[in-house]
């Protein structure tokens, strides 16, 4: 006798005696179990002959509940599907008290499931989601290796902040209140694990640009920590970034794999998730129903996903972007005024949103953008204001990518991080990159969350992680 995922046997022709496991969705007139692997966003129907089964054995038939079922795969009379399994035999591998079990069969609060994200994912919401995670990682890695980058895996543990922006959490083992001292009545650092105190890293970008200076194309991928004190749907404390980094590639190279990349990611999931997409989409229009007609999107998530993949992203710099948000009209409606008089001022999320989804209504790339907004490591342009940075900006999540042309001129680049107060001693290695074989390299890095966020059509960052850290919450 063969057994079978769900998945594979929806897709099976030969009528045969099968077994299956998974877990119990839903038991209808003490005869019709729905059940579910999480092979696929599909139930099997498994038909119980109740009239010859124990009646103690079908109480604990319940939502939630393990099984495994023999039984024979036979054409269904039923709709929607076309096979079911009869069942011969039935056994509870796992009980689940349906008094208690908090994932019942009806539509529960995405708040609801938040507190209850050990369970969410028995729900065809959140499988669909974490399969789509799971094949959009895949599909990154994919991108990569059939480019020829190397993945590296850069150091969680870090003794720098590669964006400067202090928005680390430390990581000490010296008591932060009583530290031991020496005699001098400095702090000992000798009793600290590492000799010093380090931090969990915000970017793997400045060791990636240390090996795409010997390999040519790296990329990493994996968690990064931001102390950011950020209660958006948009930011988590640990979120996880895609960042290749390119040896002899300047900003228009950049920018160019980005959208390359963006697009394979996407036309990946299209190709290989439709059950999972198509579901997510359905999900979307309904929640768009109970919006007023003017604030609907115009397109499905589908078609969302689609015109990425088919239309080339919009390229402007920082300096047309302020120029066509001085020229906008203010929006008296929504209270916010668009209008950005002073050239220098960083975007509000207000305003990159105008941008791409009022004014271009496509993926937009910005770049060339003030230099003392951006981090200390970007090439300096010849006006001596600009840097060539990039963000990429998309319809529904603002910011997806930022990146930039890295300056590799030592003089220019020791001077920019005295001008910040960023000592020497701290990134010297990053310095040898510039004083032994420098050249012209850019790299970027994607928020892998907001990316699952886009391709699912999700609206908080929480549910498209399995358990999302941000402020005042870690509970799993
Ligand atoms: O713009 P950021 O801060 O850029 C960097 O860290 C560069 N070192 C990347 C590079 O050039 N290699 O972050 C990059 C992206 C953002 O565009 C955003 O998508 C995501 O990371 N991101 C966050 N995602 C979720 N929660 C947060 N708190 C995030 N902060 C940034
Ligand atoms: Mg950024």
């Amino acid at each position: 006798m063969k057994s079978f995922t769900v998945a594979t046997l929806l897709k099976e022709t030969k009528l045969q005696e099968i077994q299956i496991k998974g877990w119990v969705r839903t038991f209808r007139a003490n005869r019709f179990i729905a059940l579910n692997d999480g092979s696929t966003l599909h139930n099997i129907q498994c038909v119980v002959d109740f009239e010859n089964t124990d009646e103690a054995l079908l109480k604990r038939i319940t939502t939630g509940a393990a099984v495994s079922i023999t039984g024979e795969l036979v054409e269904s009379q039923g709709k929607g599907q076309s096979v079911e399994v009869t069942v011969t035999k039935i056994e509870i591998l796992g009980d689940s008290d349906p008094e208690t079990y908090p994932i019942q069969p009806k539509k529960h609060s995405f708040e609801f499931l938040r507190e209850n994200a050990h369970l969410r994912t028995r729900t065809s919401t959140f499988s669909a989601v974490m399969r789509l995670r799971s094949a959009l990682s895949f599909a990154v890695h994919k991108y990569f290796n059939d480019n020829g980058f190397y993945y590296m895996h850069t150091p969680i543990i870090t003794g720098s902040d590669a964006e400067g922006a202090g928005e680390m959490f430390r990581v000490s083992t010296l008591d932060q209140k009583n530290p031991p001292l020496t005699e001098d009545g400095s702090v000992d650092q000798t009793k600290n694990f590492f000799g010093k105190d380090t931090n969990l890293t915000v970017s793997g970008q400045l060791e990636a640009e240390t090996y795409a200076m010997s390999l040519g194309k790296v990329y990493t991928f994996g968690p990064t920590f931001r102390a950011e004190n950020s209660n958006t749907s948009r930011h988590l404390s640990e979120f996880w970034m895609i960042e290749p980094e390119v040896a002899f590639m300047d900003l228009a190279g950049n920018m160019d794999l980005a959208e390359d990349f963006m697009k394979s990611v996407i036309s990946y999931v299209l190709e290989h998730n439709a059950d999972d997409l198509e579901f997510l989409d359905k999900r979307l229009l309904d929640e768009e129903k109970t919006k007023p007609q003017a604030e609907r999107s115009e397109l499905s998530l589908i078609e969302k996903l689609k015109f990425v993949t088919e239309n080339n992203f919009k390229r402007v710099s920082y300096t047309e972007a302020i120029d066509i948000l001085r020229n906008s009209k203010p929006n008296k409606k929504k209270k916010f005024n668009y209008i950005i008089e002073e050239w220098g001022a960083d975007l509000q999320s207000e305003h990159e949103r105008f941008l791409v989804e009022k004014h271009f209504k496509c993926p937009v790339i910005l770049f060339d953008y003030p230099a003392n907004i951006k981090a200390f490591y970007m090439r300096l342009n010849e006006d001596g204001k600009t840097v060539r940075a990039m963000d990429i900006l998309f319809p529904g999540i603002g910011e997806i990518v930022g990146g930039s042309q890295r300056e590799e001129r030592l003089d220019v680049l020791k001077e920019k991080m005295a001008v910040l107060d960023i000592p020497e001693e701290e990134l010297w290695w990053y310095l040898d990159l510039r004083k032994y074989g420098t050249a012209v390299h850019s790299g970027f890095g994607l928020g892998f969350e907001r990316l699952v966020m886009f391709a699912t059509g999700m609206g908080n960052i929480r549910d498209v992680i399995p358990y999302p850290r941000t402020p005042q919450n870690a509970e799993f």
